[in-house]
């Protein structure tokens, strides 16, 4: 039994939940990515622990990559910029690239990473993959074709979502008690 569970409200998608749920879109990138030039890059921290499930569910030749980047601070942050603090060394150029996130809900990291990074060094297609998605997050205009969950507007973690940098270990997405975080 986790020591970290006795912070955790509710388990809201469980481990052998994750999994199904990547095997079924790995199945679906594997069939739209044959004979494609697919790079695949992870936003870290986040998406580590998806990343290693996920590209092992996409059967195909493919480079995988990462990239690090935070917001830029409060001035910043309707801008939507952000910095990259580790960039990824792959050409992308001519590529299809695909990005594997945790979680998408703003939308503004990855609006920025798409226009400024990724198509603007002439990426040839760019599409997300993300194991959460919340909808009702959105800010910036970002489609999100491959996601294994829709997120509810509550605090979760676990599966490499963090509070303060924690429960990223957690095999299962839960949410988390109010009081470890009021
Ligand atoms: C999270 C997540 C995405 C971003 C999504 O990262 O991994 O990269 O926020 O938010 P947005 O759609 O509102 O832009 P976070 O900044 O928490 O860093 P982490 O991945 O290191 O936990």
């Amino acid at each position: 039994m986790s020591e970290m569970n006795k912070d955790i409200e509710k388990i809201l998608f469980t481990a052998e939940e994750i999994e199904e749920a990547i095997e079924k879109v790995g199945k679906i990138i594997t069939e739209d990515y044959r004979d494609k030039n697919l790079v695949v890059i992870g936003i870290l921290k986040g998406s580590v622990v998806f990343f290693a499930d996920a590209i092992r569910k996409i059967d195909l030749p493919c480079e995988c990559d990462f990239m690090s980047v935070s917001s830029y601070g409060n001035a910043a942050v309707s801008s939507g910029r952000v910095l990259i603090n580790k960039d990824i060394t792959t050409v992308v150029e001519g590529k299809d690239v695909l990005i594997l996130e945790d979680i998408v809900d703003t939308g503004k990291t990855l609006a920025y990473l798409r226009d400024h990074v990724f198509l603007s060094r002439g990426a040839k297609s760019f599409e997300i993959c993300s194991l959460l998605d919340k909808p009702s997050g959105r800010v910036a205009p970002v489609d999100v074709k491959y996601k294994c969950f829709e997120a509810p507007n509550e605090f979760l973690v676990g599966y490499g979502l963090d509070y303060a940098e924690k429960y990223r270990n957690l095999p299962y997405i839960g949410v988390l008690k109010r009081e470890v975080y009021m």
